[in-house]
């Protein structure tokens, strides 16, 4: 509930944006995985995401673009 009244909807489209992908898909080269979850247990940072076991929170969009083109 924190992350989706911290704008959830607003980082699921930047994620989908920025890797190509939705919701329960891999991107073609299988370097990610995109997977929505019940709560992380970090609400005090919502909205938040793993990208493997590394905590990302106070997400905005411009904090996905850049955290997640840093996998590439
Ligand atoms: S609801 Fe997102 S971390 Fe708790």
């Amino acid at each position: 509930m924190p992350c989706h009244l911290e704008n959830a909807p607003t980082i699921i489209a930047a994620i989908e944006r920025v890797i190509g992908i939705k919701p329960g898909q891999t991107t073609p080269d299988g370097q990610f995985s995109f997977e929505l979850t019940n709560c992380i247990g970090v609400c005090d940072q919502a909205p938040a995401m793993l990208v493997g076991d590394v905590l990302y929170g106070n997400l905005t969009p411009e904090k996905i673009t850049d955290v997640l083109n840093s996998y590439r």
